[in-house]
């Protein structure tokens, strides 16, 4: 079973041939140099650039995989959440294209995607589906921080969200108020490699709160008062490597702390991590020290699959078609029905194990 897989809900344009759950190809084009000049993602743009870059970026992804559309069993794309425009731009040239070739389509759940993202492993990439186990997952993105148990493949029920700002939201908008450019967290890690994580007393939201819910803007707001009262704080290098080594420093101490409380709470041994900001080095190297420790096992995706990515959307698809039950009997059509519009507000449904 091939399929070709479309993501384009925020400013990555991206393309990817699946096959049997071995991504052959992953072709992404990213916005990100575009919209640093406006410091954060102006949706009329990356909508712009999704139109142009579609084309050849599925076509890139067809090449590099040696296969043509025509060869296609069916066609996947992200359905929501996201940007309006930009979802519409990738999921409408999906259907069409699904539909001029006369295979099945459906449309998916971007962080459905993501959660499935950490058992992406080998070479070529594969789903890893000797190694799955019960687990929780935790997405941190630059606009959603959610923690999620996972029973098996494609059953899971969401446990935590944030109340306000993403973890990759606080880094970003912190990054801002520092002086930094955009997207800031990958700044902010580099820049915290050098500095003193302690330097700087910075409040650690909801850490000690027994709900598995997130809240960051107390802790933009405090780096803005810090700010405001230590004039000349990041005017050294010492200064700046300092203040972003302790906002990564209180972000990560939610992070972790969260995630491991909420494993032991819930008896599992293996948790996953995936979204943008767990390209955060000092995330990583936190979460394989304190998972080694607890002897709980981590799985972090993969760099070129933690920023938004069609591989991850395409391996969904294709879990989809092997343990999706289906929702309905579509009945012998001559052409698969491709009708549904986008669902920029989409929530992570629950979707129980069978039985439990
Ligand atoms: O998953 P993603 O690519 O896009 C969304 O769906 O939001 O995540 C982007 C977020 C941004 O906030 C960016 O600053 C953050 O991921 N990010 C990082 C790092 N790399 C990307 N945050 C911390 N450290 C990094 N190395
Ligand atoms: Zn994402």
């Amino acid at each position: 079973m091939r399929l070709l897989a479309i993501e384009s809900s925020c400013d990555e344009t991206s393309a990817s041939v699946v096959e049997d759950g071995v991504i052959r190809s992953t072709v992404v084009a990213s916005q990100t140099r575009l919209h640093s000049e406006y410091g954060g993602v102006v949706p009329e743009l990356a909508t712009r650039e999704h139109l142009r870059n579609l084309i050849p970026v599925t076509r890139a992804a067809l090449d590099q995989a040696g296969v043509s559309v025509l060869e296609m069993d069916r066609v996947v794309a992200t359905r929501g959440p996201g940007l309006p425009a930009a979802l519409m731009a990738g999921y409408r040239a999906a259907q069409a294209l699904a539909w001029s070739l006369g295979r099945p389509f459906e449309g998916l759940h971007h962080h459905e995607a993501h959660l499935y993202s950490p058992w992406i492993a080998g070479d070529p990439p594969a789903f890893d589906s000797a190694g799955f186990q019960p687990h929780l997952s935790l997405i941190v993105s630059g606009g959603h921080t959610l923690l999620v148990r996972v029973q098996a493949p494609l059953r899971h029920r969401v446990l935590g969200g944030t109340l306000d700002d993403a973890a990759g939201e606080c880094f970003d908008k912190s990054a801002k108020l520092i002086g930094l450019g955009y997207p800031g967290g990958p700044l902010i890690d580099r820049l915290a490699a050098h500095g003193n994580g302690r330097a700087v007393r910075l409040p650690r939201p909801m850490m000690d709160d027994p709900g598995d819910d997130f809240s960051f803007s107390g802790l933009k707001t405090a780096v803005r008062y810090h700010l405001r009262d230590h004039p000349g704080a990041v005017d050294t290098d010492q200064g700046l490597a300092d203040v972003c080594a302790s906002v990564q420093e209180a972000i990560l101490d939610v992070l972790a702390g969260k995630l491991f409380r909420a494993a032991r709470r819930e008896g599992v041994k293996c948790v996953t991590v995936s979204g943008g900001v767990a390209c955060n080095t000092g995330l990583r190297r936190r979460l394989a020290a304190e998972g080694a420790r607890l002897r709980i096992q981590v799985r972090i995706a993969s760099p070129s699959y933690c920023t938004d990515n069609a591989g991850m959307v395409g391996v969904l698809g294709w879990l989809r078609t092997r343990h999706a039950e289906p929702t309905m009997d579509a009945g012998p059509t001559l052409i698969p029905p491709v009708e549904g519009d986008v669902l920029p507000g989409w929530e992570l449904d629950p979707v129980p194990a069978s039985g439990s």
